[in-house]
């Protein structure tokens, strides 16, 4: 597969949430996810134990039922809209609800659009997190972010374009009877879809300053 011309700064500033350009209509071709993916598993994993697995979903109706899944969480009590509405409501200017509407934009449209990304990747651990102590759930489910990023990088360095999402979550057990993944034995932990990007230049992000998180010897 072609890969762009970045350097290796350039990849890990530019890789992006992308939402609004995602190219629905370029298909994505299998192996290309199975060269990334392939590059993917190569990074860090907690005692060598390996126990996560990506499930690429290709399938127009699987998507599309994890699409309506996605979208009743964003539209649940206590979800995305709710919050929007509320953080509206407790705005105090009309241009700071002109800056909630925008921030909010990519979501709401990723949202409508989900089901039209042609490749949706859901990383998964082996065995559920919901009763380990906060250090155990670092070493267990947080073992499949490395890879998850890695993932990421090596789409991204390929024009794919990628956003990490997490809020089917909300109603996991019905993605896992979408997808016959099973639910008391592995976890999903977030969903990214996958699609060509309409052009390839991305901008940095703009980060808090480094100097307001970062602590040297002492928080
Ligand atoms: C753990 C995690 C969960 C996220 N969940 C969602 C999500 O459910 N939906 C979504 O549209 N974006 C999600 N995002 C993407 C962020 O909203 C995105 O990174 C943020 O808008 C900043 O974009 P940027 O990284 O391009 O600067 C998630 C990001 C992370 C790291």
């Amino acid at each position: 597969m072609p890969i762009l011309d970045l350097s290796i700064d350039e990849l890990l500033t530019t890789t992006r949430a992308v939402r609004k350009r995602l190219d629905f209509t370029r298909p994505v071709e299998p192996e290309v996810i199975r060269e990334c993916l392939s590059l993917a598993v190569q990074a860090p994993t907690p005692g060598s134990m390996q126990n996560w697995h990506f499930l690429v979903v290709t399938d127009s109706a699987q998507r599309a039922a994890l699409a309506a899944i996605y979208r009743k969480s964003t539209q649940a009590p206590g979800g995305q809209e709710d919050m929007l509405k509320h953080m509206i409501a407790a705005a105090a200017s009309e241009e700071e609800v002109a800056d909630l509407t925008r921030m909010f934009a990519p979501t709401r449209y990723l949202t409508e659009h989900l089901h039209e990304v042609p490749i949706h990747v859901i990383p998964c651990i082996e065995g559920r997190a919901e009763n380990l102590s906060g250090a155990s759930q670092a070493g267990h489910w947080g073992g499949i972010w490395p890879a998850t990023w890695s993932f990421m990088l090596a789409a991204r360095s390929r024009g794919l374009g990628t956003v990490l999402t997490t809020l089917h979550l909300d109603f996991e057990r019905e993605a896992a009877d979408v997808l016959s993944i099973p639910y008391d034995q592995v976890m999903q932990v977030g969903l990214i879809p996958v699609a060509y990007t309409l052009g390839t230049t991305f901008k940095p992000a703009v980060r808090k300053p480094l100097e307001n998180v970062l602590h040297w010897d002492r928080w």
